[in-house]
């Protein structure tokens, strides 16, 4: 495939303030969410779920990417349409989780790295035949005593370096997704002090892999307080140093930013999305949320087929705030008036 072609998909993704949607959970992850509402997750329960995103009316008008996991990937709608063109009729593009999971790092107690090379280009060939036109692989980058070190922060910055070669050699646009994570005590100096270093080095892997930026979207987390430290930083203190960061550790030529949720409230995660958009800088920047996108949608569900309609309106509010968002043109006026008038 010709580069342009890699430039134009992950152009395409972004372009219009849409963002991504992650329906890429794990079978153990999506087994979690179902817990916690009370239903069982089967492949069926799984299937009517993702469906009834896949299938909300309008949605393309706010994503422009949706991320599969393996075996969503191979299902198919209510009327027999593969998920993947069930899609990409709509202009959405398919992509796919393609890692392995994140697993213990020997010799760094605490730490993890994320696997799934072994194989991976076969595996490409196949998701490409599937309709996939991006990837994501996720690296885990966890805050604490001593940690994160520089062994685990370079192995995984290598791994995703290693992955996106692959991708884009077989055409597919890698998402490349290094996320420090929030559940920490830390304040947001140190997140800012990890996610910069943890930038440098995935940078520096990926010039070294010879991967082509242009044909790259990066997938980090905000510059943001740990959910328990007892200081937390403001929407705007958040957007100022998200885009300090970045300004000195993302290359221009990366054709978008789309951040994760990370475990943020779905309306904290539109909020700060927006402020970081007020800021601003020379990349889109845009959404790829699981949790920020999925939660109210998920819990008005329930498992039971009669609330379809009510989640999907409530999925959809959430993708348009966030585009919203990504134009700086959110504002909480806006939630209250749908929840007013809901
Ligand atoms: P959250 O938005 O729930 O963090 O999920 C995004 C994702 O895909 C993590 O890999």
């Amino acid at each position: 495939m010709a580069a342009h072609e890699l430039y134009e998909t992950a152009r395409a993704i972004v372009a219009d303030h849409r963002g991504i949607l992650a329906a890429d959970e794990s079978s153990g992850t999506i087994k979690k969410r179902f817990d916690a509402i009370g239903v069982e997750s089967t492949e069926e329960s799984r299937r009517f779920y993702r469906g009834m995103l896949f299938t909300a009316p309008g949605m393309e008008e706010y994503v422009g990417g949706v991320i599969l996991y393996d075996e969503t990937i191979r299902q198919r709608a209510d009327d027999g349409t593969p998920f993947p063109e069930v899609l990409a009729s709509k202009d959405v593009i398919p992509g796919i989780k393609v890692d392995t999971g994140a697993h213990d790092l020997a010799g760094f107690p605490g730490e993890k790295v994320t696997e799934g090379l072994d194989g991976l280009r076969a595996r490409l060939e196949e998701y490409v035949e599937l309709g996939a036109r991006f990837a994501k692989w996720r690296a885990v980058i966890t805050i604490g005593d001593g940690i994160p070190s520089r062994a685990c922060i370079r192995a995984n910055a290598h791994a995703l370096a290693r992955y996106a070669a692959l991708c884009q050699e077989a055409g597919i646009v890698p998402i490349v997704e290094p996320e420090v994570l929030m559940d920490a005590d830390n304040t947001i100096e140190r997140c800012y002090e990890v996610t910069a270093s943890t930038l440098h080095w995935v940078f520096h892997e990926l010039g070294v892999q010879g991967v082509d930026l242009r044909g790259t979207l990066l997938k980090p987390n905000m510059v943001i307080s740990g959910k328990g430290s007892a200081v937390q930083a403001s929407a705007e203190t958040i957007a100022e140093q998200t885009i300090d960061c970045f300004l000195r550790h993302v290359p221009a030529a990366i054709p978008g930013v789309v951040f994760l949720s990370g475990g943020q409230s779905e309306v904290q995660a539109t909020e700060n999305l927006n402020a970081i958009n007020r800021v601003g800088g020379p990349w889109p920047l845009s959404f790829s949320y699981g949790r920020a996108l999925q939660q109210s949608a998920l819990s008005t569900w329930a498992g039971d087929a009669a609330n379809a309609d009510a989640a999907q309106a409530l999925y959809l509010h959430r993708a348009r705030m966030n585009s919203l968002a990504v134009a700086g043109e959110w504002s909480v006026e806006l939630e209250e008036a749908v929840t007013a008038s809901s």
